[in-house]
């Protein structure tokens, strides 16, 4: 039987890979900020050697942005030396490691998806201590793989539950006129991690749900698919603030999954569905 860790199991995509992993086949060690704070070093070392997972998936992060620019040591402690006290046993112990990563590490200034291959150029707190994360993984392990997504909702503060609370609270709905992206559900990225790490197909992934969209229309699909309604306006992202400042143009390109042709992800509108609706036809 496989054993799992997974740092940051109570957030959106820990809670995801729990929800869609078979127990049967693997002994999950989940643990959060309360029974194992990353930037511990020592305490990390502690639990990876007693435990010996197979496979560690770091998702525990410091993930909303606007703290990230209030407290860049925070940031860079848990999203950079978190990601690297995890990479330094995982090489210890042997394990496969898994780290998740994001657009933001791209400037989002082009109109063109990203790939796995285009250069780096984050422009936020969060973006710079997520490619410090990855440039630690890279530096202390051999056996990674690193998992680029984007517009990721699940259960938790996402743009997704956001949209369904302000439409029964009657608020209405401002979105970035700008920002384009591909919404992609924690459960379908919970699928492809849980396939990924049973290959040995070690690198940097893109891995979000096919095709993109605005802002506005993504809203609007949410809205239609929940049945609900609401007053959507547009304003330019520089007059939102910085929590809701994004790169403007999100767009990965899978392109490693593409080509090695072994996966495919959904499309988000499939995705999204399954999300607000429970149907899964997509996946059959
Ligand atoms: N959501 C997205 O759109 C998106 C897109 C691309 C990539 N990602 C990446 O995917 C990963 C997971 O994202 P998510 O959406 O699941 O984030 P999330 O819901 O914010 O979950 C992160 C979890 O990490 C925990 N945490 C924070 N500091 C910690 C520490 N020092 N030690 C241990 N745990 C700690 C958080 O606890 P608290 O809540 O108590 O702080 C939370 O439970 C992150 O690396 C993120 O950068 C997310």
């Amino acid at each position: 039987m496989l054993k799992v860790w997974i740092a940051g199991s109570a957030g959106q995509i820990g809670t995801a890979i729990n929800q869609v992993l078979d127990p049967m086949e693997m002994e999950v060690f989940n643990t959060d900020k309360n029974e194992l704070d990353i930037t511990q070093t020592d305490e990390v070392l502690r639990f990876g050697e007693i435990n010996r997972p197979n496979i560690i998936i770091n998702c525990a992060a410091i993930t909303d942005t606007a703290l990230c620019e209030q407290e860049p040591e925070l940031a860079f402690r848990v999203n950079a030396l978190g990601a690297r006290n995890l990479s330094i046993v995982a090489n210890k112990v042997g394990a496969k490691f898994v780290q998740l990563s994001t657009d933001d590490v791209f400037d989002g200034q082009r109109q063109q998806p990203y790939t796995e291959f285009d250069l780096t150029n984050p422009r936020t707190v969060y973006g710079c201590s997520k490619l410090a994360g990855e440039h630690y993984v890279k530096e202390f392990t051999q056996k990674h793989f690193i998992i680029r997504s984007n517009w990721v909702y699940g259960q938790g503060n996402n743009f997704v539950n956001r949209v369904l609370e302000a439409a029964d609270q009657n608020r209405p709905i401002t979105v970035a006129a700008e920002q384009t992206g591909s919404p992609t559900s924690a459960q379908d990225l919970a699928r492809i991690i849980l396939y990924l790490i049973r290959t040995n197909e070690y690198g940097t992934y893109h891995a979000t749900c096919k095709g993109m969209c605005s802002r506005l229309d993504f809203a609007k699909e949410i809205l239609r698919l929940s049945g609900k309604t609401a007053e959507l306006t547009t304003v330019p992202s520089s007059s939102l603030d910085v929590s809701e400042t994004r790169p403007d143009y999100s767009v990965l390109d899978n392109f490693i999954l593409r080509i090695i042709d072994v996966y495919d992800m959904p499309s988000w509108q499939d995705s999204l569905k399954e999300y607000l609706t429970g149907d899964a036809s997509h996946l059959a």
